[in-house]
């Protein structure tokens, strides 16, 4: 082992348990791909400011959570802990939005990065695929977005996960909402930081885990009864829609998020094999963003599906994803002229599209047949003298044990042949 472990809080993928990562992002990007968006990528860092204008100051993201770090120049930047703030901010700074076609469609996958307490699930690095629709106020793009969430979660072979669905108002009711809350969260037996954030953020007080505290919350006035007549039937015309779609949701009254720029819809995918953290995926629409990040009034809906959750999700539920096999053939020369001729033919199968690999390092043929069989191929090519003096190469099914000679013009017809 050396000296250095990775930083508390972060995990190494390897393989082979990183190719299912890789699957996972995949899957969760591929509908995205056939429904219009386009890949951007932005950089791990931005200005603190942006994230605290964006995010908002009385988050625990901006407040406590992230990494922050001033250049030599003073600069003050922050590792990236979401991507919405960063893909807006960039979608304005190419001037996408003037492009003539709204809504602005993209998609992204990387690392974030919040200081957060590690537990099973919660990361200090983690990974997410995500989507944010640029410029449009249109419930179908709402339901849209939380459409293809389902559908990748489905082709991933999840099933036991659930969609929260509710409505965070707008400026119009949001503003009366907030002090109804606000009155009645005053009464409250509470202690003083939470007091602290009914006068900063309230609607964050709904959210609070504690008993003590959802016991006191019975009959706390809901946005859904303060919902005024635009957002209602903006709400109802997503729900229509998801119907129509064949997805199931859940209203949750106090789904309120850990983001501050939410507007009216607001969505969250938890799965419930996942213990505390179980959120596999969230997001919403955030009508006011681009003003508060000095752009024009842009409405805007996105989503980020969290990586590493996902594949935990998967392992809660035992779906094995059926993955391309990292090796299918194995070359184990045995001898000088062997390896020439069997390195070029795996060469040549690579080319021809076949996963292959090469007994390196001069092995003997009992290592180099152990290393077949761990690689997960399929087949292996052995070749000593005697068989390139026939013109031959010896051709082993791993699995059946069986093995033929095969001329060596042959071999990769052949190999193309078998592996179908
Ligand atoms: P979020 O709910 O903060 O939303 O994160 C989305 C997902 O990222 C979570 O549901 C979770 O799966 C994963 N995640 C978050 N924090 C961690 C962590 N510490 N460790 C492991 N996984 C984590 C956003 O980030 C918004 N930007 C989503 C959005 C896009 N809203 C509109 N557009």
């Amino acid at each position: 082992m050396s000296t250095f472990q990775a930083p508390k809080g972060t995990y190494d993928l390897i393989p082979p348990a990183s190719a299912t990562y890789l699957a996972v992002r995949e899957a969760l990007a591929a509908p995205l791909r056939r429904a219009g968006y386009g890949y951007v990528e932005t950089p791990g860092f931005e200005h603190t400011e942006l994230f605290a204008r964006g995010v908002g100051e009385s988050t625990d993201i901006v407040t406590k959570e992230m990494f922050t770090l001033t250049t030599k120049g003073g600069t003050e930047l922050a590792l990236r802990p979401e991507g919405t703030a960063s893909v807006l901010r960039s979608a304005l700074e190419n001037s996408l939005h003037k492009l003539g076609n709204l809504p602005v469609k993209l998609w992204y996958s990387g690392s974030y990065y919040r200081y957060e307490r590690p537990q099973k699930g919660r990361y200090r690095h983690f990974s997410q695929v995500g989507a944010e629709a640029i410029g449009a106020e249109d419930p179908a793009l709402d339901a849209e977005l939380i459409i293809l969430a389902v559908d990748a979660y489905k082709s991933l072979g999840l099933r036991n996960f659930r969609l929260l669905l509710n409505s965070l108002g707008d400026k119009e009711c949001r503003p009366a909402y907030r002090a109804a809350l606000q009155d009645f969260l005053r009464a409250l037996d509470l202690d003083d930081e939470t007091r602290r954030r009914i006068e900063i953020n309230p609607l964050r007080v709904l959210d609070d885990k504690r008993a003590e505290v959802q016991k006191q919350l019975t009959g706390a006035p809901l946005m859904r009864d303060h919902l005024c007549e635009a957002c209602k039937a903006y709400h109802e015309q997503v729900r229509e829609l998801l119907t129509a779609a064949g997805v199931a949701f859940e209203d949750d009254d106090k789904l309120v998020r850990g983001l501050d720029y939410y507007t009216r819809t607001t969505f969250e995918f938890v799965h419930d094999g996942l213990g505390s953290q179980s959120a596999v995926g969230g997001g919403g629409r955030y009508d006011g963003l681009s003003e508060m990040i000095g752009g024009p009034a842009l409405p805007s809906v996105g989503w980020a599906l969290g990586v590493d959750r996902t594949v935990l999700a998967l392992e809660a539920e035992g779906v094995e994803l059926e993955l391309p096999a990292a090796t299918q053939v194995y070359a184990v020369p045995l001898g000088e002229e062997a390896r020439r001729t069997l390195f070029s033919l795996v060469t040549e199968l690579r080319r021809e599209g076949v996963a292959a690999d090469f007994a390196f390092g001069g092995k003997g043929l009992k290592n180099a047949m152990k290393s077949a069989n761990r690689s997960g191929a399929r087949f292996a090519l052995v070749a000593g003298e005697r068989d390139l003096a026939g013109g031959v190469v010896q051709l082993k099914d791993l699995e059946s044990g069986e093995q033929s000679p095969v001329a060596l013009d042959a071999v990769v017809a052949e190999l193309g042949r078998r592996l179908g």
